[in-house]
């Protein structure tokens, strides 16, 4: 498809300049892992997959004042400027808007098999060595602590919670990143969130171990 050339350009320029942990880098791993995993499930769009992955993160609410009209609409204007058919631009829109993580109670609107496998390989990219690069890189990004033993981390926040929430770096693994590997939608993204998980739960306990001065 000669779309997703001009889709990796002007992503990469809208990008320039982003946050370390969502930046064309963040949207390569999750665009290759993306299509790995599409190789798996039979019967989807490869068209839709691969333009899903590369625009999900164009606007991101959180570095555009919370507004998560932004990315689905600058997503939509482009498609449409490409010449892309309306059916493959509405479902990438909507991909785009229910990709998200929202906290534990958000219930998406939209379902399909391409948007699964997009989500699952953005998970991927926030777990394992990559997740705990990208969770201090954000965290650092905001000027949070890394760890506070005094705070304790909130389970099941609501989405308004979720969106305003500010604690040390260390409790966004109990909040999400740990979770994570439950909620994998694949068999493969399954497979591939075991290990990047086990790898998450050896740093912090290592962390700990550091922490108390016995390693
Ligand atoms: P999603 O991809 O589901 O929209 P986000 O963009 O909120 O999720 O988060 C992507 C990554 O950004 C997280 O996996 C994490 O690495 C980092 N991040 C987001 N929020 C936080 C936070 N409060 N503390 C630390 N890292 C965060
Ligand atoms: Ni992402």
């Amino acid at each position: 498809m000669d779309y997703i050339e001009d889709t990796i350009l002007f992503v990469k320029e809208t990008l320039e300049g982003a946050e370390g942990g969502h930046d064309w880098h963040h949207i390569h791993r999750v665009y290759v892992n993306a299509k790995m995993i599409a190789k798996g499930e039979e019967g989807c769009d490869g068209t839709v997959v691969e333009l899903a992955a590369l625009l999900h993160d164009i606007a991101d609410s959180k570095f555009n004042g919370g507004d998560e009209a932004i990315g689905p609409s600058k997503a939509e204007v482009f498609l449409v400027g490409l010449g892309v058919d309306d059916e493959i631009v509405e479902h990438v829109v909507q991909i785009i808007k229910n990709i998200s993580y929202k906290g534990g109670n958000f219930e998406r609107d939209f379902n399909s098999l391409e948007l699964q496998i997009v989500q699952d390989a953005d998970r991927l990219d926030a777990i394992g060595a990559i997740g705990i690069a990208r969770a201090f890189n954000y965290g650092g990004f905001k000027n949070r602590a890394i760890y506070d033993s005094s705070i304790e981390p909130r389970m099941n926040m609501t989405k308004e919670e979720y969106k305003n929430y500010s604690g040390p770096t260390i409790n966004h693994f109990y909040e999400k990143l740990l979770l994570l590997k439950g909620l994998m939608n694949t068999e493969t993204g399954r497979q591939l969130a075991e290990s990047r998980h086990k790898y998450m739960e050896g740093f912090l306990a290592q962390f700990y171990a550091e922490c108390d001065g016995v390693v």
